[in-house]
């Protein structure tokens, strides 16, 4: 008898799932790590966004440690219950809650649950996600490809080059579309924003070549609408008129906010309080190894939340 699908990744919000009240996102990257409560309804920072280097080496330790002290300063002074919802991009594919690539970040990661590491050093349950896709969640909740039908990629370029497809608003989650070959090699280590800088190529030279990597992702996907994010979205008039795609190509709205944000949504519309999100999304349960992991908040937790900041529909 053929066996069943283990589904062992972060869950997938519902298209157009409404939420209130605030989560916290944090998001690791290779060069910074990022935190700050996010408002639900709107989709805007509900509070100072406080940023630390990553430590080097990248190992789940180190960096604990100074998540644990970003978080801290973001929530001084703030008054959230033990319930709030928190959302962790790391620049991996999760699942179960751990990292299984390591492209940019240490490779001891893969040993543990990021879940419970990031967990026990905040002292609250946390949902792991990739950070493109946290960072595609914003643009297609809040942003840029809001409310958009059909095929939409999002493709973060910064250190590395990280994807988030959507079909209908809906995630596929864990594509690594930065890890297509292109002329023979890795793309990212050619055509990501810390690629660009290491190789001292010109936007025009970039351009070219990055149009070429976005005509494999039209040979592939045949997308509808292409979103760019990450620090390379913020030069876009430098280099929009190179691009050939069929698909139109827009920048992303959140540009360095977009990760955090993402995650606070993935967060809270996979926390118990949640109603319908979670409802319709039974992965996490699915997997009884997710049991073991630190999990979003349950629903004592999630009501006490509540009090100061509900994410529910609205
Ligand atoms: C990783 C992706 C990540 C991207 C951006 C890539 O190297 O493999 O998982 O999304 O970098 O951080």
């Amino acid at each position: 008898m053929a066996q069943r699908a283990k589904r062992d990744d972060p869950p997938t919000p519902d298209p157009g799932t409404k939420l209130r009240g605030r989560a916290l996102g944090i998001d690791i990257g290779g060069s910074g790590v990022k935190a700050a409560l996010v408002d639900l309804a709107t989709g805007e920072l509900a509070s100072e966004r406080i940023r630390e280097k990553t430590p080097h080496p990248a190992t789940p330790d180190a960096v604990a440690a100074v998540t644990a002290s970003v978080v801290a300063r973001t929530l001084q002074g703030t008054r959230v219950g033990k319930g709030l919802a928190v959302g962790c991009g790391l620049p991996g594919v999760i699942k179960d809650g751990r990292l299984q690539t390591t492209a940019n970040i240490d490779p001891t990661w893969l040993d543990i649950s990021a879940e419970e590491v990031i967990g026990a050093a905040i002292d609250r349950p946390v949902l792991a996600i990739n950070d493109a896709d946290a960072a595609g969640i914003a643009e297609v909740t809040y942003g840029a490809a809001r409310g958009e039908m059909g095929t939409v990629l999002v493709l973060t370029i910064g250190t590395g080059i990280g994807s988030a497809l959507f079909i209908d608003g809906r995630l596929v989650p864990n594509t690594e579309l930065g890890h297509l070959e292109l002329h023979g090699k890795d793309a990212e280590t050619r055509v990501s924003g810390a690629s660009r800088e290491r190789r001292t190529i010109g936007w025009k030279r970039w351009s070219l070549e990055f149009d070429e990597y976005l005509d494999r992702m039209e040979a592939y996907l045949w997308p509808d609408l292409i979103i760019l994010g990450g620090g390379v979205s913020k030069e876009m008039a430098r280099f929009e008129k190179s691009l050939t795609s069929r698909a139109p190509v827009r920048p992303a709205i959140h540009l360095n906010a977009a990760g955090i944000i993402g995650a606070a949504y993935a967060a809270a519309s996979a926390a118990p309080s949640a109603g319908p999100a979670r409802s319709a999304s039974p992965a996490r349960s699915a997997s009884p190894a997710r049991s073991a992991s630190a999990r979003p908040a349950g629903p004592s937790a999630a009501a006490m939340e509540a009090k100061t900041s509900p994410a529910q529909p609205s």
